[in-house]
Order: C-alpha cells, then structure tokens, then sequence
C-alpha cells in the first residue's frame, strides 16, 4: 500500500487565519492540506475559490494542495486552480460526462488528478481504464456539501473494492474521519485520510494526526 498521507480539511479552520493555520496543521505532521472548493451548484454551498488558494500557496511555500472539486463543470476550473498553486485536482465523477479527458486536462498543467465518487456512486463506475489513470482515488464518506457530518459507514466497502483492483493508487476517504472511524478505513485500505473536525476541532491537533497516521501504518 501506498505512504500513509493525512490532509487535514481546511473547511474546519479559522477561515481569518488560512495561512497560519496551514503552517501549523504541517508543523503538526500533516503531508496535504485538503482544500474543499464547493460552487453552490454540485453542492449547495459555497467556500472558497482560486484567489484564496493562490494567497495560500504564496503564503505557505511548498505547500501540496490538495483540492477537491465539488463543482458542476469541473473542466471549467482546471487552469485557474493550477495558476494558483494547485498540487491535486480532484473532481467529481457524477459532475462530467468524460472524465478521462479531464483526467488529461489536468496532467496537461501539471497537477495530479484525482476522481471523488459520492455515497451512492458505487466503486464499479470508477472503470479500470479510468482508475489506471488517475493518480487518486476519493471514497466521500459524507454527502459532500459541508463539514463536521456523521461517518457513513456503508461506504467503507468501496475502498476495500478500490484497493483490491488498484494496489498502487493513493485511495482517500473524506467526510467524518477521526480517530473513532480511522480503523476500518485503514483496514479497508485507504491511505490519504481527509480530517477536518477530528483535527482542527481537537485541543492537540498533532496528536491527532500522529494516531491517524499510525494507525493507516499498521
Ligand atoms: C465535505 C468535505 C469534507 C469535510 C470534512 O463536503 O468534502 O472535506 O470538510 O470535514 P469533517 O472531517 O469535519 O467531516
Ligand atoms: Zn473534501
């Protein structure tokens, strides 16, 4: 299986201070820093776009972004995240109709490009081809839309799906992820663990990293 990675969900931090809170999530232990850019179309809310990630990737020099796209027309966003210091895009299966293309469109600037599939897309329509490839795969453990939600637990089987027909590909799971839920997605098989309430919630933030990511190491 591939280095365990936590990236904690900025959507939990204190918005007045991003880049302080970046820079103490990686002193903390944390790889990735999961930015959710959500549009008020795919999902009813909105967060943040371009412009505050480009303040964060100046702000936190070498910093991995790693950004799921909860929007309709994902293609739509492809240049304006990678312009502003976007390391992954992570799009959403059910918001395009042809995602290798997409898949193409990212690598084409440089980015690492990942599929997110919803609670009730299953892991089967993550094709092979589509899978192979992608560089990331995200199993939502939460309808996605908002933070600080219940862990759906129906949805651990899909990474354990996941994993078996792609060994090497990083598999993360995002949506109520925390020191109680970490053990069956790691048993499953996921290894980039997405924690939003769990860390930035917790009054020590990096202990909480080190359990999560000890725990996807045993
Ligand atoms: C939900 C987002 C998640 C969320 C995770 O739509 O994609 O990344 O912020 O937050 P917690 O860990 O609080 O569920
Ligand atoms: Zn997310």
């Amino acid at each position: 299986m591939p280095r365990a990675i936590i990236s904690p969900s900025v959507l939990a931090s204190d918005f007045g201070q991003l880049t302080a809170e970046c820079k103490r999530m990686i002193k903390g232990g944390a790889e990735w820093l999961h930015m959710d850019v959500m549009d008020g179309h795919f999902v009813p809310n909105i967060t943040m776009g371009a412009p505050i990630l480009s303040c964060v990737s100046k702000g936190v020099p070498g910093i991995f972004m790693d950004c799921h796209m909860m929007v309709a027309e994902p293609e739509k966003w492809v240049d304006d995240i990678a312009d502003a210091g976007g390391s992954l895009y992570c799009f959403h299966l059910e918001a395009t109709s042809d995602p290798l293309s997409l898949i193409d469109q990212i690598h084409g600037r440089n980015m690492k490009a990942g599929v997110a599939i919803s609670p009730d897309t299953p892991s089967t329509a993550i094709t092979d081809d589509l899978g192979e490839a992608a560089d990331m795969l995200l199993v939502m453990t939460v309808y996605p839309g908002r933070g600080g939600q219940k862990f759906i637990e129906r949805c651990v089987p899909k990474v354990s799906e996941l994993r078996t027909r792609f060994p090497d590909k990083d598999i993360e799971v995002d949506g109520g992820v925390g020191p109680k839920t970490i053990g069956v997605c790691a048993d499953a098989g996921s290894n980039v663990i997405v924690a939003g309430t769990a860390i930035f919630g917790a009054s020590n933030p990096e202990q909480v990293i080190s359990v999560l990511k000890a725990t996807v190491n045993e």
